[in-house]
């Protein structure tokens, strides 16, 4: 691979990708493919902090999202697709940078808690869920990268791996606790102080109108979606309008959703201008519009899917050649990491195919 700047992100697998996870963040990954070295991380082992009696699930979401990043337009041959639990440096960073964090500043992440509440975790959850927290900042600065490209629920761990590599770079390379995060390396630090990047809609409400797509809130449009089901899933949402005369409220998930999917702008403003006069559009007429611009977007999706469905073979190549990209830096990174908190006592190396 090349020496560009590099960006890692990636997902948990924990079900199939949605149209958030699309606006939130692919998009944006498969544009920085022409000008950035991409490391797209399945965090496999993350999935089995809240599921590990079921490492069958967590087997196939982990092929179905390699599935559905291509079929978004991930290329395999130019981005590094990889498997968490493949990457040994990543674990033994985990453990180096458990050391750099105070168990109370893990526990506050607001990301964390939100979980516990969403999933009903109460205090029965294990070990290594909080402990997942530490394991992403790893995860993202195993790879160095410049940038994290993520949808806004992901910016508190973002913070923490910042804070991370700060620690690092200031214990064991000598940067001052002056230095501004951008200088960090300039300086000798080892790490980059990485730079959450939020894609243009960090948080898309679900078609229910009330919470953040989920899979798990029933209320998702998934990318591997039939274009009926597009059609009947949009078709569900609520508007409460009783009439097409009656004046619409712009701001409603309706309202949202063409902003987002429907690409003509001209025609999105005179829908919304309609709308909220209540100049005679009616909902199910806006609706047919929405599904057909969401269907279009989705139909170059469906076809480079078709390529790959139901091959595990293609999809475990797929897998193997990125995450032997992925361990060559990775490997490099730990030698640095280890090198400066005097743990570099002498080189290693790992047949890691
Ligand atoms: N926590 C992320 C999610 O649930 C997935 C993830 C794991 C991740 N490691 C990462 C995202 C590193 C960005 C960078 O979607």
């Amino acid at each position: 691979m090349s020496e560009r700047p590099r960006i890692l992100t990636g997902d948990t697998p924990t079900g199939k990708l949605h149209l958030g996870h699309w606006v939130g963040s692919v998009k944006r990954r498969v544009e920085l493919q022409d000008s950035h070295d991409c490391f797209f991380i399945i965090a496999n082992m993350h999935a089995f902090t809240t599921r590990s009696d079921k490492p069958g699930e967590i087997r196939e979401d982990t092929l179905g999202i390699v599935r559905d990043l291509v079929a978004m337009g991930v290329d395999p041959e130019r981005s590094a697709i990889f498997l968490q639990s493949e990457v040994p440096a990543i674990a033994e960073l985990t453990f180096l940078f458990a050391m750099l964090l105070p168990y109370n500043r893990v526990m506050r992440n607001p990301t964390l808690k939100d979980e516990i509440k969403v999933k009903n975790l109460g205090d029965t959850y294990s070990f290594g869920f909080p402990l997942y927290a530490v394991g992403q900042t790893a995860d993202i600065l195993a790879f160095r990268p410049v940038g994290v490209p993520v949808g806004e629920d992901q910016v508190p761990h973002l913070e923490l791996t910042r804070e991370v590599a700060r620690r690092f770079n200031q214990m064991y390379c000598g940067v001052g606790d002056k230095v501004e995060d951008d200088h960090h390396v300039a300086e000798g630090g080892v790490f980059p102080v990485p730079r959450a990047d939020v894609g243009r809609v960090g948080r898309l409400v679900g078609i229910d109108g009330d919470n953040k797509m989920s899979k798990s809130l029933n209320n998702a449009v998934f990318i591997s979606d039939t274009a009926k089901q597009v059609q009947k899933k949009i078709n569900k949402i609520y508007t409460g309008r009783q009439s097409p005369t009656e004046p619409g409220d712009p701001n409603n998930v309706l309202m949202q959703y063409c902003e987002i999917f429907i690409p003509d702008a001209d025609r999105v403003a005179e829908i919304k201008d309609q709308y909220a006069r209540g100049a005679d559009i009616g909902d199910g007429h806006i609706k047919q519009e929405l599904g057909a611009a969401i269907n279009e977007m989705l139909e170059p999706m469906r076809e480079r899917r078709a390529g790959i469905e139901g091959d595990d073979a293609t999809v475990i190549d797929i897998l193997k050649s990125g995450t032997s990209r992925a361990n060559a830096i990775a490997e490099e990174t730990l030698e640095m990491a280890k090198e400066a908190s005097g743990l570099g006592y002498f080189k290693r190396r790992l047949d890691l195919g």
